[in-house]
């Protein structure tokens, strides 16, 4: 230190230096939770919690095992590439025990625009129509089928 004529000014340095440093562990011991970094850059005991959320979805191969023939008609047609619940919402609950769940009414009038109305926002060979002009005021399924909608006298189902 003999290079400097007075050092206490440096020392006084690395002891404010120090003591943030260990404000800062301190702090992070109390802030950081338990189980953060057990498996990587998260907390471990996330998985855990993520994993016992409950399930709303069942998945299409579940309504296929009773719903058989819609499953089918659906399967040969436009929409089977449109899976059940997309449309007719999470149903978990009605498929663990459909006796007691009903699954609600859709109302095709809010549904089939979700997907269909024309916006120049979507891919030109994606089927979307002016709903008002196309359907004359009526409902969709006056004229398409939801589980099979092409319009049968055009040959394509
Ligand atoms: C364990 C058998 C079973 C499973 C799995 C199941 N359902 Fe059902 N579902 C039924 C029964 C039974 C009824 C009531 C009788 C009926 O109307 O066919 C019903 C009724 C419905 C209805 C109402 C029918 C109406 O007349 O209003 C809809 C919609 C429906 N199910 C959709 C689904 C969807 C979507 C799935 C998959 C998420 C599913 N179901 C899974 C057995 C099942
Ligand atoms: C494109 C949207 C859409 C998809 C995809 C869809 N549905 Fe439907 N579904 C409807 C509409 C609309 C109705 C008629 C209104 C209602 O009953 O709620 C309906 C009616 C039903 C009904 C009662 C009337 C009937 O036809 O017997 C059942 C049961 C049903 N759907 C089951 C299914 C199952 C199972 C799947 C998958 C294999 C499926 N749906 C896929 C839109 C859809
Ligand atoms: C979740 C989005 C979604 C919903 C909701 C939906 N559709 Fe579709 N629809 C599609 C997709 C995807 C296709 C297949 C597009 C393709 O393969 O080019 C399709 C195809 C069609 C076609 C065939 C078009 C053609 O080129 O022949 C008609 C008609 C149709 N849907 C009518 C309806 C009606 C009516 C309803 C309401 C009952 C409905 N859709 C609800 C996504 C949807
Ligand atoms: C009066 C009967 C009728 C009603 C109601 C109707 N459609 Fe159609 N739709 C047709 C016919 C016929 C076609 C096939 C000829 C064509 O492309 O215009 C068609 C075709 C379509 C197509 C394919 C368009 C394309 O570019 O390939 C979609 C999507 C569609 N309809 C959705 C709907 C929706 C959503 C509703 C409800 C808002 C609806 N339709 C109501 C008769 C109807």
């Amino acid at each position: 230190m003999k290079n400097f004529r007075d050092s206490e000014h440096l020392l006084r340095f690395a002891f404010l230096f120090a003591m943030v440093l260990a404000l800062f562990l301190i702090v992070r011991h109390f802030v950081v939770p338990k189980s953060f970094g057990e498996y990587g850059h998260y907390r471990g005991a996330a998985i855990g919690e993520t994993a016992a959320r409950p399930i709303h979805f069942a998945g299409q191969s579940a309504c296929a095992t009773c719903h058989t023939d819609i499953a089918a008609t659906k399967q040969a047609g436009m929409h089977a590439g449109v899976h059940c619940e997309a449309c007719h919402g999470p149903l978990a609950k009605h498929a663990a025990d459909p006796a007691s769940v009903q699954p609600p009414k859709l109302d095709t009038a809010v549904l089939c625009v979700r997907c269909h109305a024309a916006s120049a926002a979507k891919p030109k060979n994606f089927p979307q129509v002016a709903a008002a002009e196309h359907s004359g005021g009526l409902v969709c399924e006056t004229c398409h089928h939801p589980h099979s909608p092409a319009i049968q006298s055009e040959g394509a189902k």
